[in-house]
Parts: structure tokens; sequence; C-alpha cells
């Protein structure tokens, strides 16, 4: 198959470029290497193509005309909470006009599917746990908000103009190549602090959870998706609740070093849980998530050490 990953040098984007490749897929990665993302040209597998490319460029039909993909798979984005609760139209810029973009793009051209990283942000704070499709979206910030506006959109395009998709809402990924700067997944970020033998800075009272699951098994996730899910939105997570503090303790144990912890306040808007249920997605994408937290984060840990 010919499939275009729009954010493919980030680093869901990329891993998901291996997994296709891997598979013996044809893929092409578009990606403006945005300055607030995790983006590299490095993370690019060097069997795949690569287009320099923001996805409201419209250049992108051009794109899609010439490489033909059959799939599209879009996982740029603006993904940060933060930067979409300052500036929610710059947010809305690239999430939706970025997403319209490139559905207009793949109708033009024939695509015949979109696999679609949305998230489990749709879901805002609801009251009862495990998440699972039928939970109510309620978003609670501006990138939850466009989240969930772009599987309406994906609706739309499938009903009124026959493009299909699968929209893949993940817990918290984490695995080799997630940026360990800024505002990325505690995990890599307590890596970064433990290798350079620096204190961690644990918010709230740490007994917060999310649902971690490991990047090669979202990959694997949406491997599935090129041939099921038609139509339909899933949650791919672990069901497993794991705490910040179970997190700093587990790193205790990989690297032997006891990091110096410092306590923060509660940051604003902070869910204190979360876990998803992926029983439909075992059911109809044949997905269930293979790697033991401690087995993923000792890789995420080494692959850092073996860039220190
Ligand atoms: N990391 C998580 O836990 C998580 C959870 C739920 C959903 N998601 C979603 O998964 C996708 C990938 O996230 P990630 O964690 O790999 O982040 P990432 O920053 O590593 O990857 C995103 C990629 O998109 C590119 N990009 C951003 N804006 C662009 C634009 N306007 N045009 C072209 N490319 C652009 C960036 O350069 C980057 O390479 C995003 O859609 C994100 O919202 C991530």
């Amino acid at each position: 198959m010919r499939i275009v990953i729009t954010g493919g040098a980030g680093f869901i984007g990329s891993h998901i470029a291996d997994a296709y490749i891997a598979a013996g897929h044809e893929v092409l990665v578009l990606d403006s290497l945005w300055e607030h993302g995790g983006g590299r040209r490095a993370n690019v597998p060097e069997r795949a193509s690569f287009m320099h490319m923001d996805i409201r460029d419209e250049g992108v039909a051009r794109v899609f005309q010439e490489f033909r993909p059959e799939v599209v798979s879009h996982h740029a984005a603006q993904h940060s909470v933060a930067i979409s609760s300052r500036d929610p139209k710059y947010d809305a810029d690239i999430n939706v006009m970025g997403l319209l973009n490139v559905l207009d793009a793949a109708v033009k051209t024939g695509v015949k599917k979109v696999v679609f990283a949305s998230s489990g942000a749709t879901f805002g704070t609801p009251e009862r746990f495990p998440i699972t499709e039928k939970t109510p979206q309620h978003p609670t910030s501006p990138y939850g908000i466009t989240k969930m506006v772009a599987e309406h959109y994906l609706r739309f395009y499938k009903a009124e103009k026959g493009l299909d998709f699968t929209a893949l809402r993940y817990g918290n990924v984490y695995g080799p190549r997630q940026d360990p700067n800024g505002e990325a997944g505690v995990i890599s970020i307590f890596i970064g602090k433990f290798l350079k033998h620096e204190g961690v800075r644990i918010d709230w009272d740490g007994e917060q959870t999310r649902d971690y699951v490991f990047v090669k098994d979202v990959a694997q996730a949406n491997l599935r998706a090129l041939e099921a899910g038609s139509g339909n939105c899933y949650c791919i997570g672990t069901n497993i609740k794991t705490s910040v503090n179970d997190i700093y303790r587990a790193l205790v144990q990989i690297s032997g070093f006891e990091a110096p912890v410092t306590n923060g306040p509660k940051r604003s808007g902070d869910a204190r849980d979360a876990q998803f249920d992926a029983a439909l997605a075992k059911k109809e994408l044949g997905w269930v998530p293979q790697t033991k937290l401690l087995d993923g984060m000792r890789e995420t840990y080494d692959y850092f050490k073996n860039l220190a």
C-alpha cells in the first residue's frame, strides 16, 4: 500500500512509519518539523520519502496527486494543551483547518481511508472509569475540543464524500524518541532528569494516574487500522492506571539512582485519573497492547542512555 503519514517525523508518526515499512508498505512522510513539536528529520526512516511541508499548505493536494496514497495517516497536530489554552485560534488553525486541507486533498486525489490520531483528551474528566467508546466526550481544553471536532469532520467526509476513516483515541503514549523537553510525557521528562542525575518535580501528591501505552503497541494499532475499523473510533490504552509516584519508583529501580524530589502544586486543569478500556479495539481491530510498563520504560531508558 502507498501511505502518506502527516507528522511522520514526530514521536508516534515515526514509529508508525517503521511499522508500515516493516510490513512492506511504501511511505511518504509529510511534516513541517514544527518548532514546538517532537519532529526531527532524523526520525524519518531511510526507506521513507520526506516532504517538508505544513498541512495547511495548498501544495498538500499536489503531493498527494504525485504520490497517489491509498491511505493517509494524519498524525500532524498542535498537541500542546498549554498552547491550545493560550491561543485557541492557533490550535484550531492547525488541528481543524489543517485537517480539512488534508481531507480535501485526500478526496480530490482518490485516497480511500484516513487513520486519525485522536486523543483521550476528547473525554475531559469523566465521572466513571475505565473510559470506553460509550463514555460521553466533554473535552476541557481547546486541544481536546479540536480533536473531538476532527472526529465529527471524519464522519461527515465518510458520509458525504465516501472517504473512510478510523480514529484512534490514545492514552498517554511513551517510548523512544519522545521529546524529553517541554510538556511531553512524564516518562521521557523524568528519564532525561535521571540520566543527568538531576532532581525531578512531582506536582500535586503524585497519586494522579494516567494510562501509559507503549509507542510500538500504538504503531501496531495503526497497522491494524489499515484494514479494519471502518468509520469508527477506538480507545487505545492498557486499562491500567499508573501514578506519577509509580513512574518515579520504577525509574529508581531501572536506573539505580534515587533522584531528589521537589513537590509542586496541582497544575490547573490537571485530571485525577485516566484509564482506557480497549475491548472494542481488541474485538474489531484485533489489537491488544503487548508491552508491560516496566519493559517499555526500560527500553525507553536504554534508548535515551545510548543517545547521551
Ligand atoms: N503523545 C501522546 O501521548 C498523544 C496522545 C494522544 C494523541 N496524540 C496525537 O498523536 C499525534 C502525534 O503526537 P506526538 O506525540 O508524536 O507529537 P510530535 O510532536 O512528536 O509529532 C507531531 C508531528 O507533527 C508535526 N507537525 C506539527 N504541526 C504541523 C503542521 N502544521 N504541518 C505539518 N506537520 C506538523 C511536527 O513537526 C511533529 O513531527 C498528534 O496528533 C497528537 O495530538 C499524542
